[in-house]
């Protein structure tokens, strides 16, 4: 398969372009504005692969996103391309209404011409997946019932309006212009390379300095953690195998609490580091003024992909950690160099 993927010097979308080029056949182009300059040595180690190409492009200028996709003529579409995080979408909205509402119509408008133009037998096999967010769904209560494919949209905050807006966007051209489209919206993912801006390898970083852990509130929000490798290769399954038109939530069913994740995040480092001057590290950890509109729970039901693809996360939460926090410890000069000059990491001495 020839496969475009939008957003793969991110977090989410190298992961994806490692399992691709390790475990498949795939040639790869990938597109990435990059955002964060910094983001090129996430791509360090699969940058010269002969079925690898990347291009600096904004997914919102269509004349350069209309000659990638012409010369490099696609099978599928894999878009992750958006600006992903909350705290920054609350203090300035404008990139996230661009990138991601915008960025994904014009994407869709040059992939409409480009399946137009295809020859009947690969028009019928293209494919463009959308990767959204279980945070569409708004917020839950504990006692309700986890999310599913059918649970009405009711975002909260600019990013998860940009992401509900983009997934209309993206099921109105299935349904106007017969493109065929995939969306899949995940739960929290962690791992290997994920932006040090996010909750894990921001504790992680900041307590193997010393510094405060800010968690917000009381702590007791709760998301639904995957790891990223299980969300990679259900993304893999959904462009081949998954139904046009349809939706998939992807989870973890591994519910944690804020607090809970940043006390076993502590805990690890202490067993790994026994004698760093910080243990026990759970005493830097600091409740700070809550964001505002902070949805209180996210939670997935995965039931349709598991009947209809037979995927299952492999990894879990206690494992993947482990494996997260070895690879910060380890990977301390990609979280130097991707981190400077960036919106947290100068917040906590880190970029
Ligand atoms: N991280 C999660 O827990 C999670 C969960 C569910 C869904 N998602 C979705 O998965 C996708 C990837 O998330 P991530 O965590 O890897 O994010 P990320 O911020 O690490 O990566 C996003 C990438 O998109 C690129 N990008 C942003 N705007 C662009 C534009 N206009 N043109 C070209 N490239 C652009 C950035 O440069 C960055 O490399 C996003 O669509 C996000 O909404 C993420």
């Amino acid at each position: 398969m020839r496969l475009l993927v939008t957003g793969g010097a991110g977090f989410i979308g190298s992961n994806l372009i490692r399992y691709l080029l390790n475990e498949t056949n795939a040639e790869v182009f990938n597109v990435d504005k990059l955002s964060f300059p910094g983001s090129v040595w996430t791509m360090q180690d699969f940058k010269d692969s002969p079925r690898y190409s990347f291009a600096q492009i904004d997914i919102c200028e269509a004349s350069a996103i209309r000659q990638v996709v012409n010369d490099f003529a696609p099978d599928a579409i894999v878009h992750l391309a958006a600006e992903s995080h909350v705290d920054r979408s609350i203090d300035s909205p404008s990139a996230f209404i661009h990138s991601n509402i915008v960025g994904t119509y014009t994407l869709l408008e040059v992939a409409r011409e480009y399946w137009r133009s295809l020859p009947l037998d690969r028009r019928h096999m293209f494919r463009f997946h959308h990767t959204s967010t279980d945070e569409v769904f708004g917020s839950l209560e504990p006692s309700d019932p986890p999310f599913s494919e059918t649970t009405p949209y009711a975002p909260h905050s600019p990013y998860s309006a940009s992401k509900a807006s983009a997934d209309h966007v993206v099921r109105a051209w299935h349904h106007t212009y017969g493109l065929p489209v995939t969306i899949s919206n995940c739960s929290n993912n962690y791992g290997p390379y994920q932006f040090p801006e996010k909750l894990i390898p921001l504790m992680i970083l900041a307590a193997l300095k010393g510094k405060p852990l800010p968690v917000y509130g009381t702590g007791q929000n709760l998301r639904d953690w995957l790891y990223v490798e299980d969300h990679v290769r259900a993304l893999y399954l959904i462009v081949r195998k998954g139904k046009t038109g349809a939706s998939y939530n992807i989870g973890g069913g591994c519910e944690k609490t804020n607090i809970e994740v940043v006390n076993m995040l502590c805990d690890l480092l202490d067993e790994l580091f026994p004698n760093a001057r910080n243990v026990p590290h759970r005493n830097l950890i600091e409740f700070v003024t809550d964001r505002p509109g902070h949805d209180l729970r996210y939670a997935m039901s995965t039931e349709m992909i598991r009947k209809a693809l037979n995927w299952q996360p492999e990894e879990s939460f206690p494992t993947g950690l482990r494996k997260t926090v070895r690879w910060y410890t380890e990977n301390l000069a990609w979280c130097e160099r991707v981190t400077s000059g960036s919106y947290h990491g100068e917040r906590l001495g880190l970029g």
